[in-house]
């Protein structure tokens, strides 16, 4: 795993937004696997201003979103169906059409995860998945002890989760109990995986994921199955990873 410690969230944004940016360079019709949350907003507001700029074109992307919750309609502004439109489809100039969001509003949930699933074989599979961490170490909403081997499917939301997602609902009791996500092993399937995390609040988790035993108990340890991974972090979510000095001396240094 190639590990980027930068000074803070605008260059944690900046870097993964370049990295995605060569891949759409190099192939334009590239699938994109898309988070939510606070932790990539940072990339997309960079993906947004190369756009503004006419260095990039996400015109023939695909994207699909991780997760979504269940039973909150699509024009709630916390359904990430609503996230996606605002973060990613206006800025990035692209269509609705473009990007997938699980359907959480599904009568037959099993049925709509499966379907997910088909879809994004059909579109060849994502070259590209960009993720967030939980503080319990949760990626999508793959919760503590998920199957690496999972495919999309209805979670559970820990209470700790629910906690943590609590600023986008008006009361934490309206945060759902329930999500449709992308499985550990949809996750794995992606070409590349490109993870950020900023803040002390992510700091453990980071540490778990990057440097602690391959577990299910850290879904995000996971990525330490995948021959590209990439974890990039500002300081203060690095500030628990034993081996910082060592990751800061291989990016310095890295083979053009
Ligand atoms: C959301 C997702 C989650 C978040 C994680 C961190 O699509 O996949 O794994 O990335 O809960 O959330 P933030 O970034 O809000 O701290």
């Amino acid at each position: 795993m190639e590990v980027i410690i930068l000074n803070n969230s605008v260059e944690v944004g900046e870097t993964a937004a370049s990295l995605i940016a060569s891949t759409i360079h190099r192939n334009p019709r590239a699938v994109l696997g898309l988070a939510t949350g606070s932790s990539p907003s940072e990339t997309y507001l960079a993906l947004a201003r190369m756009v503004e700029a006419g260095t990039l074109n996400l015109s023939k992307v695909a994207g699909f979103a991780l997760d979504e919750y269940v039973g909150i309609p699509a024009d709630h502004p916390a359904s990430y169906a609503a996230v996606i439109q605002q973060e990613v489809v206006i800025p990035l100039g692209m269509t609705a059409s473009q990007v997938q969001v699980p359907n959480g509003r599904a009568q037959n949930l099993a049925k709509a995860a499966a379907e997910y699933e088909r879809q994004i074989v059909a579109a060849g599979g994502v070259d590209v998945q960009i993720l967030g961490i939980g503080r319990n170490g949760h990626i999508g909403f793959n919760e503590p002890t998920s199957s690496f081997a999972s495919r999309t499917r209805v979670k559970t939301l820990s209470e700790e989760t629910r906690r943590d997602n609590a600023r986008f609902f008006d009361r934490p009791d309206d945060v759902p109990m329930h999500c449709l996500t992308q499985g550990l092993g949809t996750i794995l399937d992606a070409g590349r995986l490109i993870l950020v995390a900023t803040g002390a609040s992510k700091a453990a988790a980071t540490a778990a994921a990057v440097e602690g035993a391959v577990s299910s108990f850290v879904p995000a340890s996971a990525l330490q199955l995948h021959a590209h991974a990439t974890v990039i972090v500002d300081e203060a979510a690095a500030s628990l990873l034993a081996l910082s000095d060592y990751y800061r001396y291989t990016y310095a240094n890295k083979p053009s």
